[in-house]
């Protein structure tokens, strides 16, 4: 029996930047089922053959490879738009009768504001929709879950009369991304790592994600929000579970997701006398990125005159537990800066002893472990060598244990509706994360929407406010921009 997927906010960017072109290459690989159907619901008056324009536009610029009509063509033959307004619960009839005749699963994407979840769980409650007699009912949510631990657990409440929580799936596109999939893979799949992999051998893991890109549209969500609660409590705290996590018992669900909240339970929590020593934020300038001159946060359209939200924000936390004690972990986010980059680095202690003498080489450096995330995927691992001939000089070598070039991988929201699909929520939250995620980040934003007189900016187009690096414990450290070691470290 054939399922349906139903989007709710078809028409908002999510969908059109991200779940069409997901379903557009899906289709493509031949990997949506036979008889699949896609219920597009919008607000805007359009009828399919318009709303099939209006996709086939937006995957001109988004199929990877160019567009190909027959896929295209496919992906419209699955398609319906449904007009419909979700804050009425009287107009889900409208979706039951497009249901009609669905015998499989529905699976109910919530592409929209979360200030909207709660009538749209009802009102499918209400009408019947997601009782499972005829197959599964499930609803997926998008991030923020929440804005802060309370609110959080008021919506938890509220979905909990409506949906058992094996039907909800809390997506953090992170999860989806084939890199951050591989460090369980690089960690657990060899022993080689394991050994050195605590606190012993590692002085301090960095998390950087940088975008180069503005907040474009998004004012209205992002000013409310900032980079901690945008990137941080999400996506970065996932990444940071994943690099730190014990050994999970299996690879199923539960028991992978059962060592992440335990991760994020033993952060240690900070104290409101230590958010100043352990976070910084600032906000964007105006500056120059990849040639244009681009205005500064404030000058954005949308954003409140005086606004103090962050674009920028870096934490270091720590890990009260065996492995971990006494090792920071440092984490940072930025908007409009220099490139597009996300990096976990792990940077290894230096051997106890300087067994070579200075003259004889350089400076020892310490070795480093970089994943990146994005835009190209590799893993890389730094050591010292000696350099060919007759002295004893050393250099920095890259071993390059993977790479794959830009563009070569399918999107993170490919694997994740796949999932939703199949019903394998590994790659989804559970409530008990989200929540754990947001005691870690709430001292933080709350003192910092206390204290809203004075915050610290940044060039756009730099590499962040250069002041973050006060967080490090040693005055040498500093983030990790550059993956190439022989490279300079980029300029601020
Ligand atoms: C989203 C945030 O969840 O992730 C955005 O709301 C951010 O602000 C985006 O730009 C980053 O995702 P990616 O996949 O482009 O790194």
């Amino acid at each position: 029996m054939a399922s349906t997927f139903v989007i709710f906010g078809a028409t908002g960017n999510l969908s059109l930047s991200k779940l069409i072109p997901a379903f557009y290459h899906l289709e493509g690989a031949s990997r949506l089922e036979e008889g699949l159907r896609i219920i597009a619901i919008g607000r805007r008056d359009y009828t399919t053959a318009q709303w099939h324009e209006l996709i086939s536009a937006q995957l001109e610029q988004r199929a990877r490879g160019g567009l190909d009509q027959k896929i295209l063509q496919r992906l419209c033959d699955k398609m319906v738009y449904v007009k419909m307004d979700t804050s009425d619960e009287a107009s889900y009839d409208v979706l039951k009768e497009a249901l009609h005749g669905s015998s499989g699963g529905v699976a109910y994407y919530l592409s929209m504001a979360p200030s909207e979840y709660g009538v749209v769980v009802r009102s499918l409650y209400a009408t019947g929709l997601l009782e499972e007699a005829q197959g599964f009912r499930r609803v997926v949510l998008e991030k923020p879950f929440g804005y802060d631990e309370a609110s959080a657990k008021a919506l938890q409440h509220h979905l909990q009369r409506y949906l058992r929580e094996e039907q909800i799936y809390r997506i953090d596109h992170y999860l989806g991304k084939s890199m951050v999939q591989n460090l369980l893979v690089f960690r657990f799949a060899s022993i080689l790592m394991e050994p050195l992999w605590n606190r012993n051998y590692i002085d301090h893991i960095q998390i950087t994600h940088a975008e180069d890109r503005p907040i474009g549209s998004r004012a209205g969500y992002y000013d409310g929000s900032g980079a901690m609660r945008d990137m941080i409590q999400s996506h970065l705290l996932q990444l940071l579970a994943l690099v730190a996590m014990e050994p999970p018992a299996s690879m199923d669900a539960e028991a992978l997701r059962d060592e992440k909240v335990k991760l994020l339970r033993s952060i240690r929590p900070i104290a409101k006398n230590q958010v100043n020593a352990q976070s910084y934020r600032a906000q964007y300038t105006e500056g120059v990125i990849k040639g244009e001159r681009v205005k500064s946060y404030l000058n954005e359209e949308g954003v409140a005159k005086e606004s103090m939200t962050e674009t920028y924000a870096a934490l270091k936390l720590y890990i009260d537990n065996w492995r971990w004690e006494g090792v920071p972990f440092y984490i940072q986010s930025g908007k409009n800066m220099a490139k597009s980059q996300t990096l976990i680095s792990v940077c290894f202690k230096h051997p106890p002893q300087q067994f070579f003498k200075p003259s004889q080489v350089r400076k020892m450096e310490p070795n480093w472990i970089i994943f990146r995330v994005q835009p190209d995927e590799a893993i890389k691992i730094e050591m010292t060598a000696k350099q060919p001939g007759l002295a004893m000089a050393t250099q920095q070598l890259s071993l390059d244990a993977s790479l794959l070039p830009c563009g070569s991988v399918g999107d993170a929201y490919e694997d994740l509706l796949l999932d939703v699909l199949r019903g394998d929520r590994t790659l989804f939250l559970r409530y008990d994360e989200v929540r754990a995620a947001w005691g870690v980040v709430d001292p933080i934003i709350e003192s910092w929407a206390a204290n809203r007189s004075f915050i610290d900016t940044y060039a756009s187009g730099s590499w962040g406010p250069v002041e973050a690096n006060k967080l490090f414990e040693q005055a040498h450290q500093e983030w990790r921009f550059r993956v190439d070691p022989d490279a300079p470290q980029c300029q601020r």
